[in-house]
């Protein structure tokens, strides 16, 4: 078997890490999901009053970069790596709401980008690899041997999120998750810095129609051709 990178980008909440995870765990890969370490910066900052009123104070988030240090940590309960902020398990803080709020304004910052694009390419450098986010197969690792883009309706991805939120306790309303979803994908897609587009070479798959069993089906049939 061939030891290739997957890289799997798409909207916010199309289920990408859902299936990466799976895909992974199929594969004998390892999984890197991005957008958590993104959320890890967003919670660094938060815990720091960098954030208010949806504004990052961002020569402050900037010069205390190097104070943040960001690791993965195997959860065999999960089956999956939890992030580790600062030797702190945060995978539980960073899925708040309130952390997807601001995520998006921390995610435009170049040095932000900088940091964490470097750690990945690392943590891919032996591949074997199936990491999910934004700009994997366009920035991270443009010669990714597989491509996918994965995007479904909006009101969908929000009702997903949503049963998601409400699952874990949030006091939420299925319009403030749309409002979310539609802002990060507006904010994503138009910031100058590693956009969300959708590479040439990338398969899309939209996920409206389909479970998350016949996605993976596809999905893993396109990584065998490869491998
Ligand atoms: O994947 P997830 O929805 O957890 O990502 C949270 C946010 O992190 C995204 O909305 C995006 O702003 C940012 N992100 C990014 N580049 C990545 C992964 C995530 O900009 N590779």
């Amino acid at each position: 078997m061939k030891s290739i990178v997957i890289a799997i980008d798409g909207h916010s909440s199309t289920g990408k890490s859902t299936v990466a995870k799976k895909l992974a765990k199929e594969l004998e890969y390892k999984y890197v999901d991005t957008g958590a370490m993104y959320r890890a910066v967003t919670l660094f900052a938060m815990r720091n009053n960098w954030l208010q009123n949806g504004k990052v104070d961002e020569s402050k988030l900037v010069k205390n970069l190097s104070s943040i240090e960001i690791n993965f940590e195997y959860n065999p309960e999960a089956g999956t790596n939890d992030v580790i902020l600062n030797g702190e398990n945060v995978e539980k803080e960073i899925r708040a709401m309130e952390v997807s709020e601001h995520v998006s304004s921390v995610a435009k910052i170049d040095e932000v980008r900088k940091k964490l694009v470097e750690i990945q390419k690392q943590l891919g450098e032996e591949k074997g690899i199936v990491m999910d986010g934004r700009d994997i197969g366009s920035v991270v690792f443009p010669e990714a041997e597989l491509k996918l883009f994965m995007t479904a309706s909006a009101d969908i991805r929000a009702q997903r999120r949503y049963n998601e939120l409400k699952e874990k306790g949030e006091d939420i309303t299925f319009e403030e998750v749309l409002k979310n979803v539609k802002h990060r994908d507006e904010v994503d897609s138009n910031r100058k810095n590693s956009p969300l587009i959708q590479s040439e070479d990338a398969i899309k798959i939209d996920n409206s129609e389909l479970s998350q069993e016949e996605q993976f089906e596809i999905i893993l049939n396109l990584a065998k051709e490869k491998i």
